[in-house]
C-alpha cells in the first residue's frame, strides 16, 4: 500500500426534503451572504431554486444569484462569479446542481479572495487555503464533485478544459434528496451511471500491486452500480434505486476508492478533450467510447488484474486463458455501458478521424509527460486509442 493523505470534511444531509435544512444550516455555520449558483433550467423548473430561497430566507441568510452555468462549464462564467462575490462580499458559495454548476462554484470559491485571473489556477496548480466555503444541493449523481476535491472547466478561448486539484475546495456540506434526481432524463442518468463507474475503474487499475482493504471496497461499489443501473433507468421514481445510485456517486469519487494506490485516470484525460472539442458532448457519453479503447490497448501490461475484476464484477468463469479472460472483461464493460443506451463509437459523437489530431496539442497541454499508471502513454499511444475508439 503506497502512502497517502486523505481529506473529507464534507457533511452530508441526505434524504427527502433536505434542500430545505440548507438556510438553517448554513446560518449555523455563520454564512451572512450566499452566492446562489445554477445551471441552465431544470432546478428553476422543478421549483427547486425557490425553495433554497425559501429557506435562505427563512434563516435569515442573505444571497446573491448566478444561474446559467453549461454542461462542461466555461471560465467566463466563473469570472463572473468572482466579480460578484467581490462586490457584494460573499462568504459562502451554494451551488444547486450537477458537477457542472458545483466546479463552476469551486472556482468561483478559489478566485474569490485572489487578485489575478482565477484561470491561474487551473494553469499553475497552485494550492490555497484561501477559498470560500462551498455548499451544494446535488441534482444529478455523476461527477461526485459533491465531496471530491476536483474542479474542471473549459476555457472555450484556449480550446482547453481542465482539472485543478485542491482539498479546499471540497464542499463543507452536501444535501443530497435522491427525489430531485427523478426528473433526469434517461441520457443523464445513464450518463452519470457510466461517469461513477469509471470513477472506480480509474482507481482500480494501476501499476501498484493488490490494496485489499481498498480494492474491495472499490469492487463493492462498481457491483452496486451495475445491480441498480437497470432498476433505476427501468424505474426512475424508485426512491431506493435513485438513493443508492446517488449515494454511491459520492463514494465512487471522494476518494476512499483509491486511497493507496497511485490510480491511473489517462482515460478522463483523453475524455476531457472530446468535451473541450465539442462542450455538447456529455462527459459519461464520452466516458462510455473511451475507456473500452482504453482498456483493448493497455489491457497486456497486467491481464491478471483485468481477469479479476471480470470475475468480481461480471461474475466471470475463468477459463484457464488469463488473456481472453480480460478481453471477455472488457467486452463486458462496453456491453454494460451500451445496455445503459449509451455510443460505443466516437463517430457516434460526430468525432472523426481528422478531429484526432485537433485534440493532441491541448492533451499534452494539460498533461504533459508521458501520462496515466497502469501503463504510461505518450501521445501517439493517445492517438491509437483514439483510433480505437472510432
Ligand atoms: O443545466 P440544467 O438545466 O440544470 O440541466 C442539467 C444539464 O443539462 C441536467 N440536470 C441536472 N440535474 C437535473 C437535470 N435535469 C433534470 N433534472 C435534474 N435533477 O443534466 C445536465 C448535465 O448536468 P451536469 O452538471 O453537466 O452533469 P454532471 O454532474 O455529469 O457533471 C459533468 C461535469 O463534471 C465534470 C465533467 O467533466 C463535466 O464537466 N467532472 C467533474 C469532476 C469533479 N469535479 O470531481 C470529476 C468528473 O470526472 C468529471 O470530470
Ligand atoms: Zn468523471
Amino acid at each position: 500500500m503506497e502512502n497517502f493523505e486523505f481529506v473529507s470534511p464534507t457533511h452530508f444531509v441526505f434524504g427527502r426534503g433536505v434542500e430545505k435544512q440548507v438556510g438553517a444550516k448554513l446560518a449555523e455555520r455563520g454564512a451572512r451572504r450566499v452566492l446562489l449558483h445554477y445551471g441552465g433550467q431544470s432546478a428553476i423548473a422543478s421549483g427547486l431554486i425557490d425553495r433554497v430561497k425559501a429557506s435562505l430566507d427563512a434563516a435569515g441568510v442573505e444571497h446573491a444569484e448566478l444561474g446559467g452555468v453549461r454542461p462542461n462549464p466555461e471560465i467566463g462564467l466563473v469570472r463572473k462569479g468572482v466579480a460578484l462575490c467581490k462586490e457584494q462580499d460573499v462568504d459562502w458559495v451554494l451551488a444547486v446542481g450537477g458537477g457542472s454548476v458545483i466546479d463552476s462554484a469551486k472556482a468561483i470559491a478559489v478566485g474569490a479572495h485572489y487578485e489575478g485571473d482565477v484561470w491561474d489556477f487551473f494553469e499553475t496548480k497552485r494550492q490555497t487555503n484561501d477559498v470560500l466555503p462551498i455548499a451544494v444541493v446535488l441534482t444529478i449523481p455523476a461527477a461526485g464533485s459533491e465531496a471530491s476535491k476536483n474542479t474542471v472547466v473549459s476555457n472555450d478561448e484556449l480550446g482547453l478544459k481542465s482539472g485543478y486539484p485542491n482539498n479546499a475546495q471540497r464542499p463543507k456540506l452536501a444535501f443530497m434528496n435522491p427525489e430531485l434526481t427523478f426528473t433526469l432524463p434517461a441520457y443523464q442518468t445513464a450518463a452519470g451511471l457510466t461517469d461513477m463507474f469509471c470513477h472506480l475503474l480509474e482507481r482500480f487499475f494501476d501499476d501498484v500491486g493488490a490494496v485489499p482493504v481498498t480494492d474491495n471496497l472499490n469492487l463493492s461499489l462498481m457491483k452496486t452500480v451495475r445491480a441498480e443501473a437497470p432498476r433505476v433507468m427501468a424505474e426512475p421514481d424508485n426512491y431506493d434505486a435513485r438513493a443508492n445510485v446517488m449515494w454511491a456517486g459520492m463514494l465512487c469519487h471522494q476518494g476512499l476508492a483509491g486511497v493507496g494506490r497511485h490510480e491511473d485516470w489517462a482515460t478522463h484525460g483523453l475524455e476531457h478533450e472530446l468535451s473541450a472539442l465539442n462542450p455538447a458532448i456529455t462527459h459519461g457519453a464520452g466516458l462510455a467510447v473511451m475507456f473500452p479503447a482504453w482498456m483493448e490497448y493497455v489491457y497486456d501490461a497486467d491481464p491478471a488484474r483485468f481477469a479479476h475484476y471480470g470475475r468480481e464484477v461480471f461474475g466471470l468463469a475463468p477459463t484457464g486463458d488469463v488473456r481472453a479472460d480480460a478481453l471477455s472483461a472488457i467486452d463486458e464493460t462496453r456491453s454494460f455501458f451500451a445496455s445503459l443506451g449509451m455510443p460505443t463509437t466516437l463517430e457516434e459523437l460526430d468525432v472523426h478521424e481528422e478531429d484526432i489530431e485537433k485534440m493532441i496539442p491541448t492533451l499534452k497541454a494539460n498533461k504533459g509527460k508521458p501520462f496515466g499508471s497502469f501503463k504510461k502513454l505518450a501521445m501517439d499511444d493517445a492517438r491509437e486509442i483514439y483510433r480505437i475508439a472510432l
